[in-house]
C-alpha cells in the first residue's frame, strides 16, 4: 500500500452474508445498500473484499466486458458463464442474475424456466428484470416460482431504442406518474427491491418515499435506499463516453497500459525477466547436464526419427 493509502477491505471476520430481510431492515433503519455490478472472478472477489452489499451478474456486461454496443445483445449462454465465474468469486453478497432481453419477455413460462436456468447454473439467488407492463407479470410469475425479483425503472438499456435513446426518463408529470405505477405494481406483486436507472433525483426522492421496499439508485439522487455503479465504470477501466451519473474512483485503464507499457519497455530492453524471476540449479546437477550436451555421440545415437512438417 502507498504511504498515505488506506486499505479499505473489510476483514473476512466482519462480513455478514446479506440476506432478503437484512436488505429490508437496512431500508427500514435507513442504512444504506451498496451494489455494484461484476461479470468475473476478479470483480467478484473485489466486491467481497470491499464489503458491498449486493451483487449483480449485469447485462451491462454486454457493453463493458464483451464488446458490444448494446446489452441486448448478450445471450443467456454467455450471462451463464459470466454467472458462474462470479459466483466462485462471493461469499456474502447477495447475488442477483440479470435476465437478458428475450429471455422473460414472451411468456410466464419463458420467465421461470430462465429464472430457473440462472439460478441453478449460476448460482445467484435472486434475479432481476427490467421495465414495467408486462414485467409486472413475468415477476409475479417467477416469484410464485419461488425465486426473489429485483425491478428496474427508468432508464432500461433493454429497450432504449423505444424509450427515444439513452436519457432521463419520468421528467414530466405523465412519465413520472407512469414509473410511481410500474414501482408500486412491481412492490405489489412481491419484488423485493426495484433500481431506479436515470431518474430525476425528486422523483425518485418520492417515489421511494412512497415504498415499502427499498430502491437502488443509479442516477436517482441520493435518496434512494441504496446506489449502484457498473464496476468498469467506476474504477475507470471503461473508456470513452460517460454517463452523466457515473463517478469515476480510480484510473485503471490508464494503470493498466502504462503497466504493459513498461512490461514491454523491460522485455525489449531485456531487463526482464532478473535472477529473482527465475529457478536455480544445482551447480553439480548443471555440470552433470552439461557434460551429457557435450558427448559427441549424442546426436549421432538420437533415434529421434523427425520429418519437417512442411
Ligand atoms: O446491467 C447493469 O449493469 C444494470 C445496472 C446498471 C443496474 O442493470
Amino acid at each position: 500500500m502507498s504511504s498515505g493509502a488506506r486499505s479499505h477491505t473489510v476483514p473476512a471476520a466482519d462480513r455478514v452474508a446479506m440476506s432478503l430481510p437484512r436488505l429490508q431492515e437496512m431500508k427500514e433503519k435507513g442504512e444504506p445498500i451498496v451494489m455494484v455490478t461484476a461479470y468475473d472472478f476478479p470483480s467478484a472477489s473485489v466486491a467481497e473484499a470491499a464489503g458491498v452489499d449486493l451483487v449483480l451478474v449485469g447485462d451491462s456486461a454486454a457493453n463493458v466486458v464483451l464488446g458490444y454496443d448494446r446489452t441486448d445483445l448478450v445471450s443467456m449462454e454467455e450471462m451463464i458463464v459470466l454467472g458462474k465465474a462470479v459466483r466462485r468469486g462471493l461469499k456474502t453478497p447477495l447475488m442477483i442474475g440479470d435476465m437478458p432481453m428475450g429471455s422473460y419477455e414472451a411468456s410466464n413460462e419463458l420467465a421461470i424456466q430462465s429464472a430457473q436456468r440462472l439460478v441453478k447454473e449460476t448460482g445467484c439467488q435472486v434475479v432481476k428484470l427490467e421495465a414495467g407492463g408486462v414485467s409486472v407479470e413475468r415477476a409475479r410469475a417467477i416469484i410464485r416460482a419461488g425465486i426473489p425479483v429485483m425491478g428496474h425503472l427508468g432508464l432500461t438499456p433493454q429497450t432504449a431504442v423505444a424509450l427515444g435513446g439513452y436519457k432521463a426518463q419520468g421528467k414530466s408529470a405523465k412519465a413520472a406518474i407512469k414509473l410511481c405505477e410500474d414501482a408500486l405494481a412491481l412492490q405489489s406483486v412481491g419484488c423485493f427491491a426495484i433500481v431506479f436507472e436515470a431518474v430525476p433525483a425528486e422523483i425518485a426522492a418520492a417515489i421511494s418515499a412512497r415504498l415499502e421496499i427499498p430502491t437502488i439508485g443509479i442516477g436517482a439522487g441520493p435518496a434512494t435506499s441504496g446506489q449502484v455503479l457498473v464496476f468498469h465504470d467506476l474504477l475507470g477501466i471503461t473508456t470513452g463516453h460517460m454517463a452523466k451519473f457515473v463517478k469515476r474512483y480510480a484510473e485503471i485503464h490508464e494503470e493498466m497500459v502504462a503497466a504493459l507499457g513498461r512490461y514491454g519497455e523491460e522485455v525489449r530492453g531485456g531487463s526482464f525477466p532478473g535472477p529473482e524471476h527465475g529457478y536455480a540449479v544445482d551447480s553439480e546437477e548443471l555440470a552433470e547436464f552439461r557434460r551429457y550436451l557435450d558427448q559427441e555421440s549424442l546426436v549421432a545415437n538420437s533415434d529421434w526419427d523427425w520429418e519437417p512438417l512442411v
